[in-house]
């Protein structure tokens, strides 16, 4: 388990482990591949992250993962992993949400991207995203570090 605070310094949980806050989580965020490049989405407030969301009462978890990812990017996801799962205790209440790691087939163009301006290619996420007021906050904390490490570690299951 791994503890820290986030850009709002609210403290977050991430583990590794096969849902260990809950089995029936209302947040998801998938960090995508397209070819050799990260897919992000820009989002009109908060600015670019990986595609993310609430899920919907009639769907799970991954679905809702798989439909996020087409609404912000227009990306058809080929295959999808859970990578983990984590606990925020914000100030508003607390969020649990799933980690996943997509690759992507193929971007299609979409009529509205909803809350985001669509989708965003980058050959690398920089080393200043902490500081770099383009990325939005979520981007900020341990949850992205940690996770970029565990997929870089585990390549062999993701790639
Ligand atoms: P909408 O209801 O969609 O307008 O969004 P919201 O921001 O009001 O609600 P949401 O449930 O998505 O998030 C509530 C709060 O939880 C946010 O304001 C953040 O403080 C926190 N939060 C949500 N997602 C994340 C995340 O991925 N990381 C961190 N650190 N905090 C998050």
């Amino acid at each position: 388990m791994n503890t820290f605070r986030d850009y709002y310094n609210n403290e977050v949980k991430l583990s590794f482990a096969n849902h260990p806050f809950s089995n029936d989580p209302k947040h998801v965020w998938v960090i995508c591949k397209f070819n050799d490049d990260w897919l992000l989405t820009k989002h009109k407030d908060r600015g670019l992250e990986f595609p993310g969301g609430k899920v919907e009462n009639d769907e799970s978890a991954d679905q809702a993962a798989i439909r996020e990812v087409m609404e912000e990017t227009g990306g058809i996801v080929k295959s999808i992993r859970y990578i983990g799962q984590y606990f925020v205790a914000g100030k508003g209440g607390n969020i649990i949400k799933n980690v996943y790691f997509a690759k992507i087939d193929e971007l299609t163009l979409q009529n509205t991207y909803y809350e985001t301006d669509g989708p965003v290619l980058l050959n690398a996420i920089p080393k200043d995203v902490k500081h770099n007021d383009l990325f939005s906050f979520i981007m900020k904390d341990g949850v992205l570090t940690h996770c970029m490490g565990h997929i870089k570690k585990n390549a062999s299951a993701f790639f």
